[in-house]
């Protein structure tokens, strides 16, 4: 199968030396990249700014903005069986991008924020697509709950459930603990593991749901 995975954070310009962005590693869709290709699949990698060597073997498109992200996306996303969209994408961006440095003033200073276009959701709102669609919910609360509400509100197949809350599991983290929710109310539970375990399990969850949903096209069309 071909994954097209998106991974780390993205950097929404303000001037030439600064940026509003995320806390994020990448580490999480850098080993879901790793584990799927040592599974045997394909792998198209869209990356934000990260600390993370190339895995082996995948094409890695580097994508420093939601923008670049989304262009890279939409531009590979058919040519893919399943999309996991994992970067942490952020929400806003600067209406205006200054061409040269901001000058520090002693007064109150305020940035008018615009809002990047969701990936994901643009994805899932697509009623011709082929792909199997996985979002991962980054949540500090109502962990479950709230990504449920991803779920439906993104229209993707399966959303993977992530508390951030703590500094030992998540963003940042070399660890991890998710939560599996699908479509159909099914959900499944990875216990705290390095990311790398994680990584090869979802992979496994998410080439058999593909799987199926394609089974499942075929005997439609038959
Ligand atoms: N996502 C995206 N494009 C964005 C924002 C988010 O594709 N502009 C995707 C992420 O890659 C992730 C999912 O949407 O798969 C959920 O991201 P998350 O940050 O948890 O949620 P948001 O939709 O940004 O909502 P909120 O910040 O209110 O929790």
């Amino acid at each position: 199968m071909t994954f097209l995975i998106t991974a780390g954070p993205t950097r929404e310009p303000i001037d030439p030396v600064r940026y509003i962005s995320n806390r994020s590693s990448g580490k999480m869709g850098y080993a879901i990249a790793e584990a799927a290709l040592a599974a045997g699949h394909e792998v198209t990698l869209i990356s934000g700014p990260v600390n993370l060597e190339a895995p082996r073997g995948a094409r890695l498109i580097p994508a420093p903005t939601g923008e670049a992200m989304f262009d890279a996306v939409r531009e590979h996303a058919d040519q893919s069986d399943i999309c996991v969209l994992c970067a942490a994408v952020a929400d806003y961006k600067p209406a205006n991008v200054s061409s040269t440095k901001i000058k520090k003033q002693s007064e109150k200073f305020l940035l008018e924020l615009i809002p990047t276009c969701d990936i994901l959701n643009s994805l899932g709102q697509r009623r011709d697509r082929q792909f199997a669609l996985v979002g991962f919910a980054a949540e500090t609360d109502h962990v479950e709950e709230n990504a449920a509400k991803k779920l439906r509100a993104k229209n993707c197949d399966i959303m993977v459930a992530n508390d951030v809350s703590g500094s030992d599991s998540g963003m940042e983290s070399d660890m991890n603990e998710v939560t599996i929710l699908f479509r159909d109310g099914e959900k499944k539970k990875i216990s705290r593991a390095q990311k790398e375990i994680i990584a090869r399990e979802l992979v496994k969850i998410f080439s058999n749901f593909a799987t199926k949903m394609f089974d499942k096209k075929n005997v439609m069309i038959n």
